[in-house]
């Protein structure tokens, strides 16, 4: 079965890529990354190095990451663990964990309201997916409580997101929020929380897909529904063309 995917994530799943230095058991899954890892740090030792992986990504065991294999519909971040343990005795310092796989189930990684033309509808509601990405750095920073992990996947939560956030560090589940629509939508938004309190309902992320819709065009992403002026233009060019 073939998956197209990211090459440091698909090889942490490639169980089946046997007679590899790059596959088959734990050691060689994760060899890539960590060469990489220690290759970057070798070149620039100085460079604070952050490593986003993803938590699990949908893909059932034996194709994907994160799954608990007798189980294949559970999270189990058992060797994700190992790996964060190894990449921080590599030099990492910050970690951000996603799940999924944007071309397989996009909704994973980041929970929307409209997809993505031709990509499948999720069978779960959006706050199901937001909850799940809360939980995989939940369980990781109470696991490493003193490395910084960054949490990911609130733009769903609109102008909510802050309260969330909030209770998130509140509670040490994550040490800092990071936004990825959001920032395309509205990236006054720190200043905005830090000088009036709130967020403007008129300006939060709808969740509609159309950034990702450009990139997957190969056009430059930005926000469609907010930045018109700019995206809008660059929306329309690629629906005349489909
Ligand atoms: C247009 C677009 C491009 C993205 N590009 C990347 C990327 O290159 N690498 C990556 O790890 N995540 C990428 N993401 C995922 C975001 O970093 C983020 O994890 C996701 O959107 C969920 O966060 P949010 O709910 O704040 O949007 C992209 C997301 C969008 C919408
Ligand atoms: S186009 Fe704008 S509103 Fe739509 S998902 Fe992207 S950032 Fe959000």
């Amino acid at each position: 079965m073939a998956y197209s995917r990211y090459l440091l994530n698909e090889l942490l799943a490639a169980y089946g890529r046997e007679h590899s230095r790059y596959g088959g058991g734990f050691e060689n899954r994760t060899r890539f990354l960590t060469e990489v890892v220690q290759k970057i740090h070798a070149y620039v030792p100085s460079l604070c190095l952050s490593v986003r992986l993803s938590g699990f990504d949908g893909i059932p065991f034996p194709y994907g990451f994160g799954f608990a294999k007798d189980s294949p519909l559970d999270i189990d971040l058992t060797e994700l663990i190992v790996v964060i343990r190894r990449l921080l005795l590599l030099g990492c310092s910050l970690f951000n964990v996603t799940a999924g796989n944007p071309r397989q189930k996009p909704h994973l990684g980041r929970p929307y309201d409209r997809r993505l033309p031709g990509s499948q509808f999720p069978d779960e509601h959006p706050l199901i997916g937001v909850k799940r990405l809360l939980n995989i750095t939940k369980g990781l920073q109470k696991h490493f409580p003193n490395v910084p992990f960054v949490g990911t996947g609130y733009s769903w939560l609109r102008q909510f997101f802050p309260y969330v956030g909030a209770a998130v560090i509140e509670n040490n589940e994550a040490s800092m929020i990071g936004l990825g629509r959001s920032s395309f939508a509205y990236p006054d938004v720190p200043r905005d929380l830090v000088e009036q309190g709130y967020m403007d309902v008129n300006k939060v992320c709808l969740t509609c897909s159309r950034c990702s819709e450009l990139l997957r065009n190969g056009s430059h992403s930005g926000c469609v529904t907010r930045d018109k002026e700019i995206y809008e233009k660059e929306y329309r060019k690629i629906k005349v063309n489909e």
